[in-house]
């Protein structure tokens, strides 16, 4: 407990008066001030382990447990929302401009990923509980399911899990387990601008996308047409042989391939399908950030990318652990919620939930470097660390970047 900040402040701003006064011990809390088990209200968190095998005259150890793991999960759900909460509303507020802001939107996002690193992993704990030990006391908690955890339900939708994409749970829609207030909560969020809806409208600002400056998506259409184009002439100079048709064959995929990358209507097709979740405009900003994550400007934003992509990974993850754990424990009987449990929960492990699904997908579109548009340093100054015409939300060179 020494090793706690809190704490280490707390003795720091108390010890000269208990010094003084040490035969009254611990009596800060008398002069207004507060003590830990107060601080941390540990009469009500550490009283909230009822256990329903004790009440119902029949103790089980391991129910305990149970308890205590799903309570941590809460708690670290609640910890998620309070930062991607915070995350949201810096973009929305349209401050992420200031060169601070973004440093909190990435370290955010960087400890929302390592809460959910924590969470994956704890499923272990709650793993040395045997099937036969769940079995003992799993007829008390009927019909009490996960699949009624609020908390849960608002990181998904405030994330961006789109609702139509979502595995119907006993035909039902999911926000029918809800009532009252925790089902206006759940409206709200998916009304509320999603991560991905924020996040789409800062990469659509990508500075280098205006047709009439830098013009990316212009160049780099060019480049890969021109490349193309002399890739086929080379390959059709070879002489005929079952290797080169091959190779015409992986020439077609991949022409056809960047060709739908260029293709507006096709991207609004996917869309319509929920294949792409970003904007067009929006997936031109991704993949500049890629292509020139190693200039200063887009640096910071190519962390956020990545990380955006783990949070994805590290969801899936989630579902993974949980759905293994959950057949390990009841098989494939019917959850406690009502569902058919294993095979409810393996159907969720899919695409229909990664929110960020275009980013990985990127990497589809990558190119040898030499395609990529060269950045000219002096006329295309708009792509420059120095440049001050830029209103972007990529500026460094505000004054508040310059701390
Ligand atoms: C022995 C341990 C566990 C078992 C057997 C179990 C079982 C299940 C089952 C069968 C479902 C499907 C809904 C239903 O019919 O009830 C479910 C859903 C869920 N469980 Fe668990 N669970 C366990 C532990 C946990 C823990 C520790 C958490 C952490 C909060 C959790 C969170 C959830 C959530 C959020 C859902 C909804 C998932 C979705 O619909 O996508 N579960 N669980």
């Amino acid at each position: 407990m020494s090793g706690c900040p809190y704490f280490q402040k707390r003795v720091l701003e108390t010890n000269d008066e208990e010094r003084d006064d040490s035969q009254e011990g611990t009596n800060k809390a008398s002069k207004g001030g507060i003590i830990y088990r107060e601080y941390l209200q540990l009469d009500k968190i550490v009283a909230a382990q009822s256990l329903q095998s004790e009440l119902k005259g029949n103790k089980i150890h391991d129910e305990h447990l149970f308890i205590i793991t799903h309570q941590a999960y809460e708690l670290w759900f609640k910890q998620i929302l309070w930062e991607l909460d915070s995350v949201r509303d810096i973009f929305i507020s349209g401050d992420v401009q200031n060169g601070r802001n973004m440093l909190k939107v990435t370290t955010r996002t960087h400890r929302i990923i390592t809460i959910f690193r924590l969470l994956v992993d704890q499923f272990s704990i709650l793993e040395t509980m045997s099937a036969s030990d769940f079995f003992d006391f799993r007829g008390y908690l009927v019909p009490a399911s996960g699949f009624q955890s609020l908390q849960f339900r608002l990181l998904e939708n405030k994330f961006g899990v789109p609702n139509e994409r979502r595995v119907p749970y006993n035909r039902q829609h999911y926000r029918e387990n809800f009532h009252g207030q925790e089902r206006e909560m759940l409206l709200r969020s998916e009304q509320e601008p999603t991560l991905l809806r924020v996040v789409e409208q800062w990469l659509e600002r990508t500075p280098g996308l205006e047709e009439k400056g830098f013009n990316f998506w212009g160049k780099l259409e060019a480049n890969i047409t021109e490349e193309l184009k002399g890739g086929r002439q080379k390959l059709e100079m070879r002489p005929e042989s079952e290797d080169k048709d091959e190779q015409m064959e992986d020439f077609i995929k991949q022409r056809d391939l960047f060709a739908s990358l260029f293709d507006g209507q096709r991207h609004e097709d996917l869309m319509r399908k929920g294949e792409r979740r970003l904007s067009y405009k929006a997936l031109q900003g991704a993949l500049m950030i890629y292509f020139y994550r190693e200039e200063p400007r887009f640096q910071v934003p190519f962390q956020l990318l990545t990380s955006l992509m783990d949070i994805d990974a590290l969801m899936s993850k989630w579902r993974y652990s949980h759905v293994c754990m959950v057949h390990r424990m009841i098989g494939s009987k019917m959850g406690t919620g009502g569902s058919s449990g294993y095979h409810y929960l393996r159907s969720t492990i899919s695409d229909r939930y990664k929110v960020f699904v275009d980013l990985c997908n990127l990497a589809n579109f990558l190119v040898p470097r030499h395609w990529v548009p060269k950045l000219n340093t002096t006329g295309d100054s708009v792509l420059s660390t120095t440049d001050t015409s830029c209103d972007s939300s990529y500026c460094s060179n505000s004054s508040e970047d310059s701390d």
